[in-house]
């Protein structure tokens, strides 16, 4: 018969410290298949009123509400909850409270280097290829498994200069400026020039074995690390990589 609550563990970071604790969630309906997000507001309501975690929209649109479950990155209002699971705080970025991680180091890589006039926001004469990049709800899930960000120091107190080396993330964003028709030609090399000091050649090295995954499902290695990889450095790679 099926059960009527599910019991999962909840890592909590205070004081410097993380311990894990145990959440009893009482499902609404006997088939309910909760969603990490359910099980954190009931918690919060029931247990553990400080509990402290994000969320927005609800509905995949905010990108903020990203959280491990099992160690993989998920978003909290999409992603559901099996019995025995371990929700803790994204391992990729360092943590404030609980299941909150800072993430402003992470634009602050891009500062400065939009030097596009403002005009036309829909940009309707952009390609298709363009187009599938305005879908990242910035939830970096894609810091996971990404050789370059994981040689940024997680504990620099700099919030300006906090990671120099690249991620997915942030290669999307200068891929994206490189193909914007609004983007001037003057400042393509800049793009590319960004993209080498974030780190760009290590995904040459590491393409084939290279396991990022996107959050909303861009194709982050054929529409972003390979059209990057071909213009930098003049490469040539198979598309048929995911
Ligand atoms: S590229 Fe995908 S995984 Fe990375 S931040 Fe954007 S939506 Fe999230
Ligand atoms: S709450 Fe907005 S994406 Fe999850």
């Amino acid at each position: 018969m099926e059960a009527e609550t599910l019991k999962v563990r909840i890592k909590l970071f205070r004081d410097k410290k993380s311990y894990e604790v145990e959440y009893i969630y009482k499902k609404k309906f006997l088939d309910e298949r909760p969603m990490i997000l359910d099980v954190l507001l009931q918690a919060q309501e029931e247990k553990i009123d400080d509990l402290s975690f994000r969320y927005g929209c609800r509905a995949r649109n905010c990108g903020i509400c990203t959280v491990d479950i099992n160690g993989k990155p998920r978003l909290a209002c999409r992603a559901r909850v099996k019995a025995d699971d371990l929700i803790s705080p994204l391992s990729t970025l360092p943590v404030i409270k609980d299941l909150i991680v800072k993430r402003d180091g992470i634009p602050r890589q891009m500062i400065g280097y939009n030097k596009i006039p403002s005009k036309n926001n829909l940009n309707v004469e952009a390609d298709v290829p363009y187009h599938n990049l305005t879908a990242c709800i910035e939830c970096y899930a894609c810091l996971d498994g990404c050789p370059l960000h994981k040689k940024n120091n997680l504990d620099i107190k700099d919030n300006n200069n906090a990671y120099p080396f690249g991620n997915p993330f942030s290669f999307l964003k200068l891929q994206r400026l490189y193909i914007d028709p609004l983007t001037p030609e003057e400042e393509k090399r800049g793009i590319i020039q960004k993209a080498k000091s974030l780190g760009l050649e290590t995904y040459r090295r590491e393409y084939k074995d290279l396991k990022i995954k996107c959050g909303v499902g861009i194709n982050l290695k054929d529409e972003v690390i390979k059209p990057l990889l071909e213009v930098a450095f003049g490469d040539q790679i198979e598309k048929k990589n995911k």
